[in-house]
């Protein structure tokens, strides 16, 4: 195989996870490895000290092997490319980034691709239309390639209709959203990336989404006008073009101070639509971000399997990346900082600036502190809080007192009537405010939070 079609082939594949493409250095250093050199020839060649092609090629092995879940070194690196060039040619599975062969064709050569999501009728080709004005910037994310093979799978393959992203705040949903919508974009004919921060009520979403997705642009077509407010024709063009409409903060359409699921008056009638999205066949794909699980959501994944929910999960032990990232000392008490928020992308940034400020970087000395600092934390908690409704908060308030989690048994009977009190917990996980673990317990922010909360009180 020639070295020119491996460096296009491992390019695309960075470049689609990453945003970025090879750079000088690592051409040169797989160039070199591909012709059996070692790093000293390469260095010499590439004019720059041994160690900086040393430390360049570990950190492009490592992404590597990140993107195609297997180790890669410089030993196997030839043979791996190979072999994936080989496999992704032949539609094998592969890789980590997607686990799915559709990416990887995609990467090796577009007009190959089988696709499952069938193409639009040619009576309504048009070209493309990305909307992503809205959306953020996509930075590198770390230990998401499972979920992205996921929503890969659930979306290409599948076909799913609704995906709901769900968790509490900062913990990456956005950016996951962002990254798959990088990945995925060319198998779509229109994407719309809307915010319900910006949007006041559900007539001027729909009108949002219908101006996009109208064949021609609403000026030039003023009939128009006459379908803005009608769901069928939002569903019409829905079926007549593949779609992808991500629709962020959706719990901004959902009642605070109350159990989780009820519409704001201005989104009353959301819940139908979202019902009939799900339901009634079409090509495209709604995406879901959101704290809270709305109801038809649970109630349709029961009934079809085209709408899914991941919940959107802590980053685990690689968010040592971020602190490293930061440069934290005390590696050692990483992973017990880690765990203490959660593995939340966000709350670790922001802690990490307080630690940074107040402590020289010292985790050590952090965590000796008596008790969990929250900080720039609290405003972003007290928005989750005050969207509690009175039973939810009689529940946190009973748990974050409990040293060990307890089970639903264990409710004391003058807390809240049985019913009430699994309305509530119920409501508390659609809120991902709940582990999810043997038995009911708090995230230690959370029960931070709620200690300090009713100290003030008394
Ligand atoms: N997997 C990740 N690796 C590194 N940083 C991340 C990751 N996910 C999110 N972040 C960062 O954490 C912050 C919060 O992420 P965001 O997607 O806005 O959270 P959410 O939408 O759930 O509130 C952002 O600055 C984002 O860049
Ligand atoms: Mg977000």
């Amino acid at each position: 195989m020639e070295i020119q079609e491996a460096l296009q082939w491992t390019d695309n594949l960075i470049f689609a996870t990453t945003g970025k493409h090879l750079d000088s250095l690592q051409r040169a250093i797989l160039e070199g490895v591909w012709e059996g050199k070692g790093y000293q020839d390469i260095s010499d060649e590439y004019h720059c000290s041994n160690d900086h092609v040393r430390k360049s090629a570990s950190d492009l092995w490592q992404l590597l092997s990140d993107l195609l879940g297997e180790e890669v070194k410089k030993k196997n690196v030839r043979s791996l490319i190979e072999n994936k060039i080989f496999s992704s040619f032949n539609g094998v599975q592969i890789g980590n980034i997607g686990n799915n062969v559709n990416l990887c064709n995609d990467l090796y050569n577009q007009s190959k691709i089988p696709r499952s999501r069938s193409p639009s009728p040619p009576s309504n080709k048009s070209e493309p239309r990305h909307d992503l004005s809205q959306a953020p910037e996509y930075n590198r994310l770390y230990n998401r390639t499972e979920p992205l093979a996921t929503l890969k799978q659930w979306i290409l393959e599948e076909n799913s209709r609704i995906i709901t992203l769900s968790g509490l705040s900062g913990i990456g949903k956005t950016a996951l959203a962002r990254q798959l919508v990088e990945q995925i974009k060319d198998n779509f004919d229109r994407i719309l990336w809307r915010s319900h921060r910006k949007l006041p009520n559900l007539e001027t979403l729909q009108s949002h989404i219908i101006e996009f997705l109208a064949p021609t642009p609403p000026s030039q077509n003023p009939s128009i006008i006459n379908y803005l407010n009608s769901r069928n024709s939002l569903l019409d063009h829905l079926r007549n073009h593949r779609c992808l409409i991500i629709l962020d903060d959706f719990q901004e359409t959902l009642t605070p101070g109350e159990l989780v699921g009820n519409y704001r008056p201005e989104y009353q009638n959301y819940g139908q639509l979202i019902h009939e999205i799900g339901q009634l066949p079409h090509n495209s794909c709604l995406l879901l971000l959101t704290w809270e699980q709305p109801l038809e959501i649970a109630t349709l994944e029961t009934e079809t399997c085209a709408c899914k929910t991941l919940p959107v999960l802590g980053l685990g032990k690689l968010a040592t990346e971020i602190l490293s990232a930061r440069q934290l000392k005390d590696e050692k008490k990483w992973p017990e900082l880690i765990q203490l928020y959660s593995g939340n992308p966000l709350w670790l940034n922001i802690i990490a600036s307080t630690i940074l400020d107040l402590f020289n970087g010292s985790v050590q000395e952090y965590l000796s502190y008596p008790t969990l600092f929250l900080g720039d934390l609290e405003p972003i908690l007290k928005q989750h809080y005050q969207r509690l409704s009175e039973s939810e908060k009689i529940i946190i308030q009973w748990l974050a007192t409990q040293d060990q989690p307890v089970k639903i048994s264990q409710k004391p009977p003058e807390l809240l009537s049985d019913a009430d009190f699994l309305k509530a917990i119920q409501s508390l996980k659609r809120r991902s405010l709940l582990e999810k673990s043997s038995g009911l317990t708090l995230q230690p922010v959370i029960k931070q939070y709620v200690k300090n909360l009713s100290e003030k009180c008394f």
